[in-house]
């Protein structure tokens, strides 16, 4: 589906502090209803944490997070509840049950969030892991199935409700280059086919760019830049520069603190 104009999903200065340390600073996105969004960033730059918020599975030190213009940081329980319910996550380490089945584990939300028969139930999981290439396999235990087919049932799990919105944590990796295709091709077909909004965290570029119709780039808890593929590829930005083609050389912050780690091998407290 092409993305509209209208926002499913806007953080308004989000702010996350974890101590002294703010994980994201003020943050602003809006999410368009149909899209198709990637995240990109380093290793904690604080991606994961702004999915958490957007999934309603942590809360903001500040800052506001609207839902369809309802504020999900103010809304009690149930209704947070309620929204977790209309959205479908693949977590960063979405790990499957091991002792259930592939077909079980995609029953799990329906049988914990519906009055649905066995029956019913047993009719939408063969629908959901139809879709994503799995049908033939709903006996199976996790450890029966490939890496890429295990991210595929955590899919199938992820679309049990009928989500409005997936969030995917870094649904590539660990995956060998066949199955990122796999993958990318299915986030990109459920997009297309049920119109589901997609936002995705990656740092795969080549995923990114095959995936994305818009690109933001996170650094530091902000993002410091926003734009099409095209856009973000021929960027000259140095920050989006150095990202795109993965040099380690570059303004893009090293979260590395030099003078802590010489400061702990010379057993001294840093200087502030
Ligand atoms: N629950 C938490 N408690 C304390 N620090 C956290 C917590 N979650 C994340 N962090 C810190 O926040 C920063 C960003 O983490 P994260 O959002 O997981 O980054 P990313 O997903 O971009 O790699 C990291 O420095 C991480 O250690
Ligand atoms: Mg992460």
């Amino acid at each position: 589906m092409p993305p509209t104009d209208e926002n499913i999903i806007e953080c308004r200065d989000v702010t996350v502090r974890f101590g002294s340390q703010t994980v994201l600073d003020s943050l602003t996105l809006n999410v368009k209803r149909g899209e198709r969004l990637v995240i990109l960033g380093g290793s904690g730059a604080g991606k994961s944490t702004l999915l958490n918020l957007m999934a309603a599975e942590t809360h903001a030190t500040s800052g506001k997070i609207l839902i369809d213009g309802k504020n999900l940081c103010a809304m009690p329980e149930a209704e947070r509840d309620e929204y977790r319910k209309s959205i479908g996550v693949l977590f960063q380490s979405g790990a499957l049950f091991q002792s259930m089945t592939i077909g079980e584990n995609v029953a799990l939300p329906l049988r914990e969030h519906t009055d649905l028969g066995d029956d019913t139930i047993e009719t939408i999981v063969k629908i959901k892991l139809e879709l994503v290439g799995l049908r033939e396999h709903a006996h199976k235990l996790p450890s029966q199935i490939s890496g890429g087919m295990k991210k595929r049932a955590g899919l199938a799990r992820a679309l049990a409700m009928d989500p409005k919105v997936i969030f995917y944590d870094e649904p590539s990796a660990g995956l060998d280059p066949v199955s990122v295709t796999e993958v990318d091709q299915l986030m990109i077909g459920l997009n297309e086919t049920l119109g589901v909004t997609t936002v995705v965290i990656t740092h795969e570029m080549v995923s990114a760019f095959r995936v994305a119709h818009r690109l933001v780039l996170m650094d530091q808890g902000k993002f410091v830049a926003d734009g099409p593929p095209d856009e973000m590829k021929n960027s000259d930005d140095p920050l989006v520069y150095q990202f795109v083609n993965g040099l380690a050389e570059g303004p893009l912050a090293d979260r590395r603190d030099r003078d802590a780690y010489t400061a702990d091998l010379l057993g001294e407290t840093p200087a502030l």
